[in-house]
């Protein structure tokens, strides 16, 4: 069975690290990448990979796949680096945490009690030693900390490395977009997939595939899934560039920043409920300045790039659907809305180590697909 082909539909991080993981196992993939990439979350995404400081505490059953995903990161990126030739901006600077009123230090209390609870680390810092370490931070800075496990990488450098790593390592990368599946009894026997400026729909037969196909999942697709609800979240971030401010991920409650090596700046972000709306809004542009410049003074000085919108995936109950449908041979990977970069590697390796089982293996039944089958 593990050397029938899987087909994954989707090629955003989470469907090509699962494409990339399973290859690494000796399975071989084929990855169906749609044409229009509009809105994909990889491409705006900024790469924090923070459970800590993006810790949510409604949904602390995320807390460990995330704290797992994120041990696995310099692994994942050795091994994707070495598989690719390329780089993909992984850097292990830590966060600062900073907060800039009265306000903020109330949530700083709270992200400390959180993190404490759970065993995480955090320096608490006051306003002094956060300059030192970002001399660009605004002198408005009350207090903050240093989460040092809070790293980052760059999403669309690691999205190309994979691509490079899939190909070389032998998996097949069609464009196509998935459009239904079919089962004869309750097993799968292929997907119908569409291929650029083609009407008719193709058939691609399979005994296993995996539909990580982000906020689209379900969408003008044919056949019955979980009813997870997936929608899409509008995200819109910035891009400046200029001589680097930062040395850090800097978080604010208002805002985001993630330095670059190569001088970008990433600024973020909004999230706002628009449906498949792709465009950007001068009002979330605004109020990210005005809270990135509000932090660092500086960022008005640079040189303003882009404004980038995407679609975090976002399930009915915002868990993840990560594994094996009621369909055998059917499995859906997506759902991971704020933290699809973080969760990455330890998603896919989960998911393998299912697929080779045949069976979900139990670090995913908080994420199974099937928890949606039972609701009317
Ligand atoms: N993880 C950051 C965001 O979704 O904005």
């Amino acid at each position: 069975m593990n050397d029938t082909e899987v087909v994954i539909a989707g090629a955003g991080i989470i469907g090509l690290s699962v494409a990339f993981e399973l290859l690494e196992q000796g399975i071989p993939v084929r990855v169906l990448a749609p044409t229009d990439e509009t809105g994909t979350a990889t491409l705006t995404a900024a790469g924090m990979l923070a459970p800590v400081s993006e810790a949510d505490v409604e949904h602390a059953d995320l807390i460990p796949l995330a704290l797992d995903s994120l041990a696995r990161y310099p692994d994942f990126i050795r091994r994707v680096e070495a598989a690719s030739g390329m780089t993909c901006g992984y850097r292990s600077e830590g966060t600062l945490w900073v907060a800039l009123q009265r306000d903020h230090r109330a949530e700083l209390e709270h992200l400390l009690a959180f993190m404490a609870d759970r065993g995480m680390t955090a320096e608490r810092l006051d306003a002094r030693s956060l300059r030192k370490l970002e001399p660009a931070l605004s002198p408005r800075v009350v207090a903050g900390c240093r989460i040092p496990g809070d790293h980052q990488v760059d999403p669309r450098a690691l999205r190309e490395a994979l691509f490079t790593a899939i190909r070389l390592r032998g998996g097949q990368v069609d464009t196509a977009t998935a459009r239904g599946f079919h089962a004869a009894g309750e097993k799968l026997t292929g997907l119908w997939m569409q291929r650029p400026g083609q009407d008719e729909r193709e058939w691609l037969p399979c005994e296993r595939a995996v539909l990580a196909t982000g906020a689209w999942l379900g969408k003008d697709f044919e056949g019955a899934l979980p009813a997870c609800g997936m929608r899409p979240v509008w995200g819109q971030v910035i891009r400046v560039r200029g001589a680097p401010v930062l040395e850090h991920v800097i978080r604010t409650p208002d805002v985001y920043l993630v330095p670059r090596a190569d001088g970008r700046l990433i600024i973020g972000a909004s999230s706002e409920e628009r449906g498949f709306d792709a465009s950007a809004h001068a009002g979330a542009t605004y109020e990210l300045l005005r809270h990135a410049i509000a932090a660092v003074p500086e960022i008005a000085e640079l040189e303003f790039e882009a404004v980038s919108v995407g679609f975090r995936p976002a399930t009915r109950d915002h868990l993840p659907v990560i594994g094996a449908t009621a369909t055998v041979g059917l499995h859906l990977c997506g759902g991971h809305f704020r933290n699809g970069v973080l969760l990455a590697p330890g998603t896919a390796a989960a998911l393998a180590r299912s697929l080779t089982a045949g069976r979900d293996t139990p670090e995913l039944a908080p994420f199974s697909p099937r928890r949606f089958e039972t609701v009317t």
